[in-house]
């Protein structure tokens, strides 16, 4: 249903051109729920960011259904269905919570604001009628995006580590929404997560690293994977060989 061809992408830094992306060939099929994990700095934000289209790729090619929707814009995207949840979101500033879920979400109904501000953890009452602005934590304003894409009926949804910022209790409101969305909605789910318990939420894991996907597996052989890496890190080795046991591992 979402597929990347072949996708590259190279950015400009202050010094040089970097390549973010290399040749990158994923599936992603309807209903599904991916989770995508890997090092920082790996590529996953910039994939979310190709896939809604804030990054033009340098090379390759995105279809939805079928459709090359390379060439359209952020909002022609948002039109077909498709939404990015922001690892660190903007902050719409001027707007009450209410407006942006009216707004930019189209839930114009109360009943409907408030379950969806439940269901990421946050009391209606006291969010509604507030302005976003500078007064709202990181962790709340992430809710407040999840809660504006959650609004919206999306064919590819794509949440980019939903879990930062926000409390155990609120964690786990958040994991039963993503559950219930998989269960209730057509949407095909893409989170950007390091967490075990949405990793567990997973049809299939997508491992990023050093701009490529390395692996694609199941939740249970990536976190069995996990437990069978040795913590002495071959920098370490390493650094011993070479007769420099003091030295950092990075
Ligand atoms: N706008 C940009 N300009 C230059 N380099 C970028 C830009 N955005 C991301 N990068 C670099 O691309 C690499 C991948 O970043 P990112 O996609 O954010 O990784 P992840 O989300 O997996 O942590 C990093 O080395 C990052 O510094
Ligand atoms: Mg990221």
């Amino acid at each position: 249903m979402l597929e990347l061809k072949s996708i590259s992408l190279t950015l400009a830094d202050e010094k040089n051109e970097v390549q973010i992306l290399k040749d990158i060939d994923l599936k992603l099929e309807a209903k599904k729920t991916y989770v995508m994990t890997g090092p920082n700095g790996g590529g996953k934000s910039s994939i979310a960011k190709t896939i809604m289209g804030i990054y033009q790729p340098t090379a390759g090619q995105i279809l939805l259904n079928g459709e090359d929707i390379t060439s359209k814009s952020i909002s022609e995207r948002a039109r077909l269905g498709i939404g990015y949840a922001f690892q660190q979101p903007p902050r719409y500033k001027g707007l009450t919570v209410t407006e942006l879920l009216s707004i930019a979400a189209g839930a114009n109904d109360l009943k409907q604001q408030c379950d969806i501000l439940f269901d990421v953890g946050l009391c209606a009452q006291d969010y509604l009628e507030r302005e976003i602005n500078a007064s709202f934590s990181g962790g709340e304003l992430k809710r407040i995006e999840i809660a504006s894409l959650l609004a919206r009926n999306l064919k590819v949804a794509v949440f980019d580590e939903p879990e930062a910022g926000i409390d155990l209790w609120s964690f786990q409101k958040l994991t039963e929404t993503f559950e219930r969305v998989h269960e209730k909605h057509d949407t095909t789910l893409v989170i950007i997560s390091h967490q075990e318990r949405i990793l567990r939420l997973a049809d299939q894991v997508i491992v990023v690293s050093d701009g490529q996907i390395s692996e694609l597996t199941t939740a249970e052989e990536f976190l069995s994977e996990i437990e069978r890496i040795d913590l002495n890190c071959r920098c370490r080795d390493d650094c011993i060989k070479g007769e420099m046991a003091n030295a950092e591992c990075n």
